[in-house]
């Protein structure tokens, strides 16, 4: 592993199963009635939010504390952000608290990028999403998510995702979880596939490595796995589909398309969901969709990111069995 997670495409395949294996060793502590290791004791862990956020933050704050890692919350609102202080002065003032990893989430792209190489702060930085740039950890967790669904023991471990055929659907020009996905899934050995009208498909999208479509219908009945995104008006500055009726209709997940997937294959979405738009409610609300189930493996995966960068060492359940032999 390297010293910071920045983007998914810097992972290579054996670092992303590596992170995946470690994930789930730490994911049998959730249960456990004591879910915390001590591995991580005495170290901080900054959570640096200028984006509004709900699962992402919770998620990494409640994978440093099971960690025993200190947690120092840092949302932009309410903070000296508002007063004009540059990230430079804030990752100064941060580094001055002795902050071991940052986990920033940052409006601009590349934000987190630029704490890493800046020089200002010595801790680990973690791409927590960037503008419509990246989200590494959100494409772990997923990846995570689908291992586990697909593989015949329920695990995956030491596995890749060769093969499967994954759909990412919708607003995939704003989307930085497309965006992570497609190099984390392609990387792991997936077939991935974009669906989204001609207007939402971004530019350079030709380099990728994946395929692109436009037809919903024709792809969702040879898919492993179909993941929906959130249509992201709040970076919207222009008008890219008639109407949202329109938009549901042709590229939104109902109960008449999800019927046409195969029987194995898994619904997925990041979150937020905007039901009725990319996701019906009987979707949303079906039990092939995993939208809930992301939440509580995002847990476990964003404790493996940690620990990894942190320097564990030695096997994650290894260090949970020495500590429960003490
Ligand atoms: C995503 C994000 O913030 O990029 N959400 C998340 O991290 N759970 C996707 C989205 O906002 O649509």
């Amino acid at each position: 592993m390297k010293r910071h997670l920045i983007s998914a495409a810097d992972l290579s395949r054996d670092d992303a199963v590596l992170i995946l294996d470690t994930a789930e060793e730490l994911a049998r502590l959730a249960d456990r009635p004591i879910k915390k290791l001590p591995t991580l004791r005495g170290r901080t862990v900054v959570n640096l939010f200028f984006e509004d956020s709900t699962r992402t933050r919770i998620s990494f704050e409640a994978a440093a504390k099971r960690l025993s890692a200190d947690v120092i919350n840092f949302s932009a609102k309410g903070s000296s952000v508002s007063k004009g202080e540059s990230l430079k002065d804030t990752a100064l003032t941060l580094e001055a608290m002795g902050a071991d990893a940052v986990v920033i989430r940052h409006h601009a792209s590349g934000a987190p990028h630029r704490l890493a190489t800046s020089g200002w702060i010595n801790g680990a930085v973690v791409n927590a999403g960037d503008g419509t740039h990246e989200h590494p950890t959100q494409a772990l967790l997923d990846a995570f998510t689908i291992r586990r669904h697909l593989s015949p023991d329920g695990s995956g471990a030491g596995q890749d995702l060769a093969g499967r055929r994954i759909t990412i659907v919708g607003d995939v020009l704003h989307s930085r979880v497309a965006r992570s996905n497609v190099h984390l899934l392609s990387t792991l050995g997936a077939e991935v596939t974009l669906v989204a009208p001609p207007t939402l498909v971004p530019f350079g999208v030709e380099s990728w490595p994946c395929e692109v479509s436009y037809d919903l219908d024709a792809v969702v009945g040879k898919t492993d796995a179909v993941m929906m995104l959130r249509v992201q008006r709040e970076r919207m500055n222009a008008a890219f589909f008639p109407t949202e009726r329109e938009y549901a209709r042709r590229y939104g997940l109902d109960g008449d398309r999800m019927a046409r997937m195969p029987e194995h294959a898994i619904v997925m979405h990041p979150g937020p969901m905007n039901r009725g738009m990319e996701i019906t409610a009987e979707v949303a609300d079906s039990d092939r969709c995993t939208a809930v189930e992301q939440v509580a493996n995002g847990v476990s995966t964003r404790m493996a990111v940690l620990y990894l960068l942190l320097g564990g060492n030695e096997s994650a359940v290894a260090a949970a069995r020495t500590e429960e032999s003490k």
